[in-house]
């Protein structure tokens, strides 16, 4: 039976090309900061963000603990959506190697705006923490931030003296559903991760952006956490074939996720946030069933899905075609789950 792999766009292998890129790559020492394919990614992701610099990272957990590090710093307090990445799915390093505290505030699908932190913000009383950072992740959970809210997160941050974060692990789907170029959202926040081996298709690697002093503090904090890494530039080169070649078939995996959701919404078992499909996530569920067991009965039928709490999560990755998307979908017309009440 040929097997559907929806759990994640981490998933994906990279293409011939890809690969092709990363043999050829031109490599050095990129601790010595001497990695010329490296370099060269660094250059590009900073003109894309429109941050004067941008370092390599071996992850995008990575990539948000340094900037948890340096601009939330230890006994102080990240203010988040308690659905974020950063909470949920980084196993506490907030708090445990950044020293932040992080405070969970719940917002519809996750998406912050300024109202949400009123009241929030500590400014350091003898036993309290200090409010330092704000984090937003785009898109979460496949939605994308809309700019009023950022801008609104811009202003209450700068009148608070407080900095912004922005996990983009997926921040390319976003520019790619919405127009809105990734420099764009970046003007709002002052540091930014993305991440290459997500929708992008790389197998490693994620880029974190921000200005001069920022990103020459995160060299120090990268080597101290044991991600200073030597003949990268085999790794930066597939990053750079993605984000050179990659980006905008973003909107393929898009279409994809549209289709299932709409065939999913039709099968009359599956409740679907269809508002939520604005990019490659979606999610659903099966009243009366829980998300384990349809994960569990659609893996026997070649379907690969994630839980997400309550909800099935499927996601729409490079390796899945046109051809892969329909049959996902009959699929899913012919599936009748088992046990449902
Ligand atoms: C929104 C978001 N942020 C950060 C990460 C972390 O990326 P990595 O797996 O490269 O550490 C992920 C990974 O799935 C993610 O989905």
């Amino acid at each position: 039976m040929k097997r559907y792999d929806l759990r994640s766009d981490t998933i994906t292998k990279p293409t011939d090309a890809m690969r092709k890129a990363m043999a050829d790559a031109e490599v050095g020492d990129d601790v010595y900061r001497e990695d010329p394919t490296t370099n060269r990614l660094e250059h590009y992701a900073a003109e894309l963000t429109g941050k004067e610099k941008a370092l390599f990272v071996s992850s995008g957990s990575m990539g948000n603990l340094i900037s948890l590090y340096i601009n939330g710093g230890r006994s102080n307090e990240v203010l988040t959506a308690a659905n974020s990445h950063i909470i949920q799915h980084e196993i506490g390093s907030v708090a445990a190697i950044a020293g932040v505290l992080p405070i969970a505030i719940d917002a519809p699908r996750g998406v912050l705006s300024a109202t949400d932190f009123a009241g929030k913000v500590k400014s350091g009383a003898y036993d309290m923490a200090t409010t330092t950072l704000i984090e937003v992740e785009n898109t979460i959970g496949g939605y994308c931030y809309p700019l009023e809210n950022l801008e609104g997160i811009r202003d209450f941050a700068s009148t608070h003296d407080l900095k912004v974060h922005m996990d983009g692990a997926r921040v390319f789907n976003a520019q790619v559903a919405t127009g809105i170029p990734v420099k764009t959202y970046a003007k709002y926040v002052d540091t930014l991760t993305f991440c290459l081996s997500k929708g992008l298709g790389a197998p490693v690697g994620s880029m974190l952006c921000g200005d001069a002093a920022f990103i020459n503090k995160a060299l120090t904090v990268r080597k101290m956490l044991g991600g200073g890494m030597r003949q990268t530039g085999i790794l930066a080169a597939a990053g750079l074939y993605a984000l050179e070649r990659q980006v905008n078939r973003l909107s393929e995996d898009h279409e994809h996720a549209k289709a299932i959701a709409k065939t999913l919404a039709k099968t009359g078992w599956a409740d679907v946030d269809m508002d939520g499909v604005q990019t490659n996530i979606l999610f659903f569920t099966v009243p009366s069933l829980g998300a384990q067991e349809v994960v569990r009965q659609l893996a026997s039928k070649g379907v690969l899905a994630n839980t997400e709490g309550q909800n099935i999560r499927l996601v729409t990755n490079l390796d899945l075609n046109d051809e892969d998307t329909d049959a996902v979908c009959r699929i899913l017309a012919s599936f009748e789950p088992e046990g449902l009440a």
